[in-house]
């Protein structure tokens, strides 16, 4: 057994890991859901617009594997492809990004492994989400596992740009026109824009809210 609880000889088949891996992507969306809920109950809205979990084909874990040149195995699945189990929350707000990762982060359960913040270090085709591999514990009849998850959160434009980008990659096979990276990239910009424009306007409503409340005791009705 590895110091994850993932048991090789031969007991962790392939199905008990992808049982594993569902399992964590439940947790991971419970947890999710919580933190949505209570923010509803106390700030009266919700940062999570919605949420998208899946588990990698088994051909995409091989080729994967492939490309990093090791064996298809399930030890070295588990071991080096931290993406098997994804989870991808789409927020409101880019402020909301931060607060979510936040709160996950500081989860007791929750152990983070690496993150790539690709909102405030955008990738040079333009793409922006804040990326979390991290672990939670699966407990089982006899004993519990850590799985990870990549957790990659992003706000609705983002997401519309991430989409349409990756639909453009995967009909030129990576080998895109010139001026179409360059719309793209352009349309980046417009994200951000877009992002800080929306933000900035949501930060007005809520003051001009929180003004609201703390004047209404006075008011005469
Ligand atoms: P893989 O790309 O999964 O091999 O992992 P990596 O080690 O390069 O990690 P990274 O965090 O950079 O990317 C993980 C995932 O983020 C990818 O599988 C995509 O889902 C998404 N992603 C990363 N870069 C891009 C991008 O330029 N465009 C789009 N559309 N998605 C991206
Ligand atoms: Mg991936």
């Amino acid at each position: 057994m590895d110091e994850q609880g993932f048991d090789y000889n031969g007991v962790d088949s392939w199905t008990t890991i992808i049982l594993l891996y569902n399992s964590a992507l439940k947790e991971v969306g419970t947890k999710l859901a919580i933190l949505n809920d209570e923010f509803q109950h106390v700030h009266q809205y919700n940062p999570i617009e919605h949420i998208k979990s899946r588990i990698k084909t088994p051909e995409s874990i091989v080729k994967k594997l492939k490309r990093r040149g090791y064996e298809s195995t399930t030890e070295n699945m588990v071991k080096y492809v931290n993406d098997i189990a994804g989870i991808r929350v789409i927020c409101s707000f880019t402020s909301d990004i931060f607060r979510i990762a936040d709160m996950l982060a500081r989860q007791s359960d929750i152990r983070v492994h690496s993150i790539k913040d690709y909102i405030r270090n955008p990738k040079e085709s333009g793409y922006k989400s804040y990326h979390m591999i991290v672990s939670v514990p699966i407990f089982l009849s006899d004993r519990s596992v850590d799985t990870r998850v990549e957790i990659q959160i992003r706000t609705v434009a983002m997401d519309f740009w991430a989409s349409l980008e990756h639909k453009i990659n995967y009909k030129y096979e990576g080998e895109v026109p010139e001026h179409i990276k360059r719309e793209l990239s352009e349309c980046a910009e417009m994200v951000s824009d877009l992002d800080a424009k929306m933000m900035s306007l949501n930060e007005e409503i809520k003051e001009a809210d929180e003004e609201e409340r703390v004047l209404s005791p006075f008011l005469v009705p």
